[in-house]
């Protein structure tokens, strides 16, 4: 049985206060794929520099010095950080998107069970490495480097499949497993973080490089080797374009003006990683820069920086979805949007509200039920993305409205999952709030325009913005 064929299920809710959900596991997730792709990256920087000192000749004894160096921090990194932020995933996954990450995990089952081998097997290799490596013959130690890369770089591809399917499940998003893996974005994305990976790998690198205790020439030639890593990051705009030709065509909207922010975002992340790639290439390659420690610490901080820009558009132009036509942000599929169009979106809901006392009347309770379970992935009330400060301008009728035709106000909002009193229940709350929360507030039950908030309901319909657009 799937996920999706019982009946709608419900789980214990959690927020973050301000923090609106989507911030916090967006957080968690682009530092935890910073470093799951610096240990991937390092791991082939290190094997390809073992092969510079297996090969013997002028800057072979540094060559390992650097390895065994490097490896610590590596190690210590990536296994630690990079561990802790894996599990703070899951917890958060869990709570925030209960059913997307249970759809998923039923999904490729297998495939993640198989990914998290290679990730035990990285840190196995890793781990032997940091103990025993410096004793092992030349032999030896190549094959656990390279055993560490594979693993490492293996992991990649196992989630990779995953998370792109979440974006391009395909026509069929659950038919085939190997069909859902290799989907659409599978190829661009893989390259897309492959080569992010080697240029966060060769960053760091560098840092590491100021810290041996060389005389400066032989640092700079550690550093052009490292460099070779980084270069690749100049093809980024080409896997950019290539990323952004297999997505869904209302996703690309988004990326290409639709959203403003997810547009400068784009740009952000592919102009960084234009700017460092032609910095390790003609700076470093070419024009033999030196770069000490500030300068590559730099460099990493603005790659930081793509990463998180380039993860903040993945995330985004999955929008309305988690799994694209199959669940959206909300956890509903689309079939349930129109039962709950019939019985309200919250009558099912067993939690109560941990604050209901705030609320003066039953209806600011029900407002805020409805909100808990429409709006409040991507929405706080007052925090980040706020609803008070978004419609603070609006009249009631246009909250009213552009609440009930969702999809339609703004393409990337899944449509209203409830009936008319929810609507007119979370307008009242909206306007409480902007209101600073009084101790009173009037109930509205006006059955004229409970009729009209019904005949926009109707008039906008139950399928979502990208439908909507075909169907006009
Ligand atoms: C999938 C995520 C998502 C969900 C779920 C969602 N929204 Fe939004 N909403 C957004 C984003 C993103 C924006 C754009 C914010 C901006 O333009 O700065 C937005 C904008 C808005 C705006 C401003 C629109 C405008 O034209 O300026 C309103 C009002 C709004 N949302 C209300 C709601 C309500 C009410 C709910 C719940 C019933 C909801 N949203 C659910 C993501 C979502």
């Amino acid at each position: 049985m799937s996920p999706l064929d019982s009946t709608i299920p419900h789980f214990p809710i959690n927020t973050f206060g301000p923090a609106m959900k989507g911030l916090v596991i967006g957080g968690i997730g682009i530092l935890h794929v910073f470093l799951a792709q610096f240990a991937i990256g390092g791991g082939l920087l290190l094997a390809y520099f073992e092969r510079t000192a297996q090969r013997g000749g002028a800057g072979a004894a540094d060559a390992r010095r650097f390895v065994d160096g490097f490896f610590q921090v590596l190690v210590l990194v990536s296994f630690v950080l990079g561990a802790l932020t894996g599990v703070a995933m899951w917890f958060t996954t869990i709570e925030v998107g209960t059913r997307t990450i249970g759809l998923m995990v039923d999904r490729f089952h297998w495939l993640w069970a198989t990914e998290w081998v290679c990730f035990s097997v990285e840190v196995c290799a890793g781990y032997a490495y940091v103990r025993v490596g410096r004793r092992l013959d030349d032999r030896a130690r190549m094959r656990l480097l390279l055993l560490y890369a594979a693993a490492a770089w293996l992991s990649l591809f196992f989630i990779n499949g995953i998370l792109s399917w979440q974006l391009t499940p395909g026509d069929n998003p659950l038919g085939g497993v190997w069909q859902g893996f290799f989907n659409a974005s599978f190829w661009p994305s893989l390259f897309f973080r492959t080569i992010v990976a080697m240029a966060l790998g060769s960053l760091a690198a560098c840092v590491v490089i100021n810290t041996l205790d060389l005389p400066r020439e032989r640092k700079a030639a550690l550093v052009r080797r490292a460099a070779h890593l980084a270069a690749p990051m100049v093809l980024m705009p080409v896997l950019a374009v290539w990323f952004v030709a297999v997505m869904p065509a209302d996703s690309r909207s988004w990326i290409t003006g639709g959203s403003i922010a997810m547009t400068m975002f784009v740009g952000i992340a592919a102009g960084a990683s234009v700017l460092i790639g032609a910095y390790a290439v003609v700076g470093i390659l070419v024009k033999r820069l030196y770069v000490n420690g500030a300068t590559a610490t730099l460099l990493l901080a603005l790659a930081f920086g793509a990463t998180g820009a380039g993860e903040f558009v993945r995330e985004g132009a999955r929008k309305p979805y988690t799994v694209r036509g199959v669940l959206y942000s909300t956890s509903l599929t689309p079939e349930e949007v129109a039962t709950l169009r019939v019985t309200g979106a919250v009558a099912d809901d067993p939690y109560p509200l941990r604050d209901a006392a705030r609320y003066p009347t039953p209806q600011l309770v029900r407002g805020a039920r409805v909100f808990r379970a429409l709006c409040d992935a991507c929405h706080t009330m007052a925090g980040a993305n706020p609803l008070v400060e978004l419609t603070h301008t609006w009249t009631d009728d246009q909250l009213r409205m552009n609440v009930a035709k969702l999809q339609r106000t703004k393409g990337f909002m899944p449509p209203f999952a409830g009936n008319a009193e929810d609507v007119e229940a979370l307008a009242q709350l909206v306007r409480w709030e902007d209101a600073g929360a009084p101790a009173t507030w009037s109930v509205q039950a006006d059955p004229a325009m409970h009729a009209q908030i019904t005949r926009w309901l109707d008039e906008v319909g139950t399928l979502p913005s990208s439908s909507a657009r075909r169907a006009r």
